[in-house]
């Protein structure tokens, strides 16, 4: 059996041809960071229309670079949910347009949930029943994964994403976007309780949620010296923006390690699952590992290369396939503005 899998949510074109035993044959990424670094994040628009200009050439080069033709496949698999409405639509209308023409079957992919099933496929364990922890630019959520296609939502971010305070963080410091990875690397010259930032929910056990616009608003008054109504950015040393970089990043890792920890106890289960964009940080990385060491949890992070939007996690849906979850050609995508 043969899937090809795309993934258009926010700002990667990506496509991949994997095998029914999960063996990758082609995996392709096309990022767009250049076409919205200059505003320091992600332009909706923009992002759609560069979705329409790539997703026929990455599927091309997918398909080539696995060594087969198109009537090969057996399945088309397309994340449809959550993500940028432009940017969804241009991969399910493709898909859709390929399982027309191919008489094709359609699975459909939760992007969040494929995250998370990124850390099964790279472990090649059965990491089922889990907590799965997904930490991007869009999203931090908190899942019981009891199986491929039964993810229940525990709980997650009240306002901003890991990765959104990151990258709006990066942007205060004056350092590029994407933000997460400028911001862990000036982090790592800095002193990491230089700021006292806060750590919301962190210490209310009741609570498996998170909330990072606060603690965004203290980095800037920590920059700017106090609230004023105009964020303009003094001239920081190199060490001013390493230490605050460090106690930020440090402030974020608290969170997210402390409140992974308390669901994986809460739970009764013994496997934390850690995916999405943030999960590439080095600090997170290394918190994780000596916290749930000491708690005696078998803890599996997503490989770097499928820690940021890619296709491979679409496999996924070759569980779904098997387990019967093929979709109408009605499907709508799911901009996915409540919990899921
Ligand atoms: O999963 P992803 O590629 O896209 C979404 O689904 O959102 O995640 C992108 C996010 C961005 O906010 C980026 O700044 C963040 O992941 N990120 C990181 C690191 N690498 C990427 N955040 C912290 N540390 C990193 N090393
Ligand atoms: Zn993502």
């Amino acid at each position: 059996m043969k899937i090809l899998t795309l993934e258009t949510t926010c700002d990667e074109t990506a496509a991949a041809v994997i095998t029914g035993d999960f063996k990758v044959l082609a995996s392709v990424v096309a990022s767009q960071d250049n076409l919205h670094q200059r505003f320091h994040g992600v332009v909706p628009e923009i992002a759609a229309r560069a979705h329409v200009e790539r997703i026929l050439p990455v599927i091309d080069e997918t398909v080539k670079k696995a060594g087969i033709t198109l009537d090969e496949l057996d399945a088309i698999a397309v994340a449809n949910t959550p993500g940028l409405a432009g940017s969804l639509l241009v991969g399910l209308v493709a898909a859709k347009t390929l399982c027309v023409a191919l008489k094709l079957p359609l699975v459909a992919v939760n992007h969040l949930h494929a995250h998370i099933y990124a850390c099964k496929l790279a472990s090649g364990e059965d990491v089922f029943p889990c907590i799965g922890m997904i930490v991007s630019g869009g999203h931090s959520n908190l899942y019981r994964c009891n199986a491929p296609s039964d993810f229940e939502y525990l709980g997650g971010t009240i306002d901003d994403a890991a990765g959104e305070a990151f990258d709006k963080v990066a942007s205060m410091l004056g350092l590029p976007y994407p933000g997460g990875p400028a911001v862990s690397q000036a982090a790592v010259n800095g002193d990491r309780k230089a700021y006292r930032f806060p750590r919301s929910f962190l210490n209310d056990e009741s609570k498996l949620a998170f909330s990072f616009s606060g603690l965004k608003t203290a980095v800037r008054y920590a920059i700017t010296g106090g609230a004023t109504s105009e964020f303009v950015r003094p001239d920081l040393s190199e060490q001013q923006i390493a230490d605050l970089a460090a106690s930020f990043e440090e402030a974020v890792v608290d969170c997210l390690v402390g409140k992974a920890l308390l669901a994986v106890r809460q739970s009764g289960l013994s496997t934390l699952c850690v995916g999405g964009g943030v999960a590439a940080n080095r600090r997170l990385r290394e918190r994780l590992a000596v916290e749930t060491e000491k708690a005696n949890i078998s803890l599996h992070i997503a490989p770097h290369e499928l820690c940021t939007d890619n296709a491979v996690m679409g496999a996924i849906a070759i569980e779904r396939f098997r387990a019967g979850l093929i979709e109408d050609l009605d499907l709508d995508l799911i901009p996915g503005l409540v919990r899921q």
